[in-house]
C-alpha cells in the first residue's frame, strides 16, 4: 500500500462524507414516503407498505444513477473528485437501500398472508415469454445478486487478491445491474402505473449516464489523435512547456495503453496512467514532493522511477522519455515497474 492508502481508512473527511451520504439517503426516503402519504393516504397496511417499496425502489436507482455518473464526472471536472473519494461506501450503502426495498417487497405479501403467491409468480415459465405480465421481479433479484457480489468484494482484501485489473473488471457489473434495474421498472410497474414520473426517472437517469460516458469517450479519443510516432516507434507528445508543471499530458500508445508524462519543474517523467489501486487515472493527479498523487485516493509514486515511497511496496511501469529538436518523446514500450527513466530537460 502506497502512502496514500492512509487517506481511505477512517478518518474525518470520510466520516463526513459517509455522514452526508446517509443524512441525503434519509432525508430522500423520508421526503418521498411524506409527500406519497400526503398526496395518496394509504387506505390499509398493504398501501401503507407499498409507500416504503417505492421510496427504497427508487433511491436506489436514483443512487446507482450518481455511482455510475461520478467517473466520467470526475474526469470532466476535477471538482468532482471528492465524490470519487469514498464511493465504495456508496456503493455498499446503494446495495443495502435495494435489500430493503426487496424486504418490504416480502413483508407486502407476508402481511397479506401470500407469499406462497410470489413463489408461484417467479415459477410460472410460461410468463416468460410474454412482455406484458413478464415476471419482472426476476429482472430485479438478478441486480440485487450483482449489487451483493460488488458489496461483498468490495474492501482492499478482494482488490489485492484479484488484481485490481480482475476486480476493476469484475465491478463493470454494476452496468448489467442498472440495465437490468432499468427493465425491471420497465417491464413492471410502468406498465400498470400511468404516472409519467416513472418513465421520467428511467430515460432522465439513463440519458444521463451515457450521455456523459459518450462525453468522456469523446474527449479521449482527441488523446489518441493527437499523437504521431516517430520512425523508431517513440512518440511525440510536445514541447516540455506543453506538459502543466507538477502535472501531465495522457498519451495513447499504439496498442491503446495511455501514458502519462509529467513534468516537475524541468524533470519529465513518463509512467503508466493505470494507478495501481483501482486503475485510477494517474496522470490526472498532481506532483507534490517530487511524488505524483493519484486523484482518487491518493496513492503515491515516485516521478523519478515509479516506486512508492518507503514503506510502500507498489510500482508502475515507466517510459523512456527524450529530448529531440526541442520536442519531449516517449517510447512507448514499457520497462519494468520502478525503472528509473525520468529526465532532467536541459535550460
Ligand atoms: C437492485 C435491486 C433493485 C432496484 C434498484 C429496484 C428498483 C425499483 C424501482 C425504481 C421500482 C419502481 C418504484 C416506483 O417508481 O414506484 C421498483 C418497483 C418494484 N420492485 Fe424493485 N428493485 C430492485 C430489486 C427488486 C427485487 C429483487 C424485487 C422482488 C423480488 C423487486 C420488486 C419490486 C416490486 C414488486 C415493485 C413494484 C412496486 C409497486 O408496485 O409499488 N425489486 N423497483
Ligand atoms: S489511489 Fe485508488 S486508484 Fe489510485
Amino acid at each position: 500500500m502506497s502512502l496514500g492508502f492512509r487517506a481511505v481508512q477512517w478518518n474525518r473527511q470520510k466520516l463526513i462524507y459517509d455522514g452526508i451520504l446517509l443524512a441525503v439517503v434519509a432525508l430522500y426516503i423520508g421526503g418521498f414516503a411524506a409527500i406519497y402519504w400526503w398526496l395518496h393516504p394509504p387506505k390499509n397496511l398493504p398501501d401503507a407498505i407499498d409507500i416504503w417499496i417505492r421510496a427504497f425502489g427508487t433511491c436506489a436507482f436514483l443512487m446507482l444513477t450518481v455511482i455510475l455518473s461520478i467517473g466520467p464526472l470526475a474526469r470532466l471536472n476535477r471538482r468532482f473528485l471528492p465524490l470519487l473519494y469514498n464511493r465504495r461506501h456508496f456503493g455498499v450503502l446503494t446495495f443495502f437501500v435495494a435489500a430493503l426495498h426487496v424486504w418490504f417487497m416480502l413483508d407486502w405479501y407476508m402481511v397479506q398472508n401470500n407469499l406462497p403467491n410470489l413463489a408461484t409468480e417467479l415459477t410460472t415459465w410460461s410468463d416468460y415469454g410474454k412482455f406484458i405480465g413478464f415476471p419482472f421481479k426476476v429482472l430485479g433479484i438478478a441486480a440485487l445478486l450483482v449489487l451483493f457480489l460488488m458489496a461483498a468484494t468490495s474492501h482492499d482484501f478482494w482488490l489485492t487478491f484479484l488484481t485490481p485489473r480482475i476486480w476493476k473488471a469484475l465491478h463493470m457489473a454494476l452496468y448489467i445491474a442498472y440495465g437490468l434495474v432499468v427493465m425491471h421498472v420497465a417491464l413492471g410497474i410502468m406498465q400498470y402505473e400511468r404516472t409519467p414520473l416513472i418513465p421520467l426517472m428511467l430515460v432522465g437517469g439513463f440519458a444521463t449516464v451515457a450521455a456523459l460516458h459518450l462525453m468522456t469517450g469523446w474527449r479521449e479519443r482527441s488523446i489518441d489523435n493527437g499523437i504521431t510516432a516517430s520512425d523508431e516507434g517513440w512518440i511525440a507528445v510536445g514541447p516540455p512547456r506543453s506538459i502543466p508543471d507538477k502535472g501531465a499530458r495522457i498519451i495513447a500508445a499504439p496498442g491503446g495503453e495511455r501514458i502519462a508524462v509529467f513534468r516537475d519543474g524541468d524533470q519529465i517523467g513518463a509512467l503508466t496512467n493505470l494507478c495501481a489501486h483501482q486503475n485510477g487515472p494517474l496522470g490526472e493527479g498532481r506532483i507534490v514532493d517530487g511524488c505524483i498523487i493519484c486523484p482518487w485516493h491518493g496513492y503515491e509514486y515516485r516521478l523519478a522511477d515509479g516506486c512508492a515511497p518507503a514503506p510502500f511496496t507498489e510500482k508502475l511501469a515507466t517510459y523512456r522519455a527524450r529530448i529531440n529538436y526541442g520536442i519531449v518523446e516517449v517510447d512507448p514500450r514499457p520497462l519494468p515497474p520502478g525503472t528509473p527513466a525520468a529526465i532532467t530537460c536541459p535550460p
